[in-house]
Order: structure tokens, then C-alpha cells, then sequence
């Protein structure tokens, strides 16, 4: 379990978050937690790409700009009009950069509020739906050493990219036939 940074603003934090901006951006993820440089600290980043916007579908369909995220909090809202708070949870595909080539199927909470500080210490609080939410939920579970795969409730949808983008270009090949 990470430790919390005391002092957003010291200088070893600045350079861990530009180290971090770098193995991202190599790795073209839609987010990064310390812990997976090897650096115990409450340290997510996390954006929602342009492409996954125009995926989901028009209500649901929220971008969020690049953010570098301390010591964050993530609170899980109900939706009033269900009883059991796991009928809030929606199932989406991902993917880690510690686990390469792999993806699998995980159930997220729809609807979260967060809150953590930024590099500069302010305070950022928002509310988040959709691929935004489960970005934020994956990034943070990193903290508390939980991957992914300890989240799906079915392990038999775990695959290799590979074999997902052979199934997914074979479905295009029979949809374009
Ligand atoms: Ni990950």
C-alpha cells in the first residue's frame, strides 16, 4: 500500500511526475499510478482519450483533460434508483501496463465523486461517470496494490490483445462482407 505525499510541491515529486509523463506517453495508456515505476507514493495521471468520447454514446460520453492527481479519495455515488450499489457498476474492457498484452472484462462503480491535490497542492474535486470513472477507479486501485484482474468476476474473459484484435478484425472482415 503506497504512502501519502506530504509535499506536493518538492522537487523529487516534480521529477517523479515528469518521469511518469514520459513512461505514458511511451506507453500511449490512458493513465499511470506510482506504483508502477516502482515508487510507493499516492501519485495517479489519467486522461480520457478523444477516441473513447466519441465510443460512448452521447449522454454518457464525458472527456477529461490530462490530470496529475495526489493523494486521492474516491467516493462511490449511488444512483437513487437502485437499491444494491453493485446494480451501479457497469462492465468495460481494460487493459495495465503491468500486465502487457493482456485485457480483460471489469465491473467499475458508474458514478463517482473524487477528490485529491494537485502538483501545485490545490484542491481538485470532481464528479465522474463512465470511461472517466473506471479510469480513475483502475489508477487508484494501483495505490492499495490491487490489479485489475482481482476486480473481474469472470477471469475466463482475461485474453491476450492479440487474440482480441484478430476477433475484432475478423468481425470487421464479416461486417464489411
Ligand atoms: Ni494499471
Amino acid at each position: 500500500v503506497a504512502e501519502p505525499i506530504a509535499d506536493p510541491q518538492a522537487p523529487e515529486i516534480g521529477q517523479l511526475i515528469a518521469d511518469m509523463i514520459d513512461t505514458l506517453a511511451d506507453a500511449a495508456g490512458a493513465g499511470l499510478a506510482a506504483p508502477q515505476v516502482h515508487v510507493p507514493l499516492r501519485l495517479v495521471m489519467f486522461h480520457v482519450p478523444a477516441a473513447r468520447v466519441r465510443e460512448e454514446d452521447g449522454e454518457a460520453a464525458e472527456s477529461c483533460p490530462f490530470t496529475v492527481l495526489i493523494n486521492p479519495e474516491i467516493e462511490i455515488l449511488n444512483n437513487d434508483t437502485v437499491e444494491d450499489l453493485a446494480d451501479d457498476m457497469v462492465d468495460g474492457l481494460e487493459a495495465c501496463l503491468s500486465l502487457p498484452g493482456l485485457a480483460g472484462i471489469v465491473p467499475r462503480y458508474n458514478q463517482i465523486h473524487y477528490r485529491g491535490l494537485t502538483p501545485l497542492g490545490e484542491t481538485i474535486e470532481r464528479r465522474a461517470h463512465g470511461f472517466h470513472a473506471r479510469v480513475v477507479q483502475h489508477e487508484c486501485d494501483h495505490l492499495d496494490g490491487v490489479l485489475y484482474p482481482m476486480r473481474m468476476r469472470d477471469l475466463s474473459t482475461l485474453s491476450f490483445t492479440s487474440e482480441l484484435s484478430r476477433a475484432e478484425s475478423e468481425e470487421q472482415k464479416d461486417s464489411e462482407q
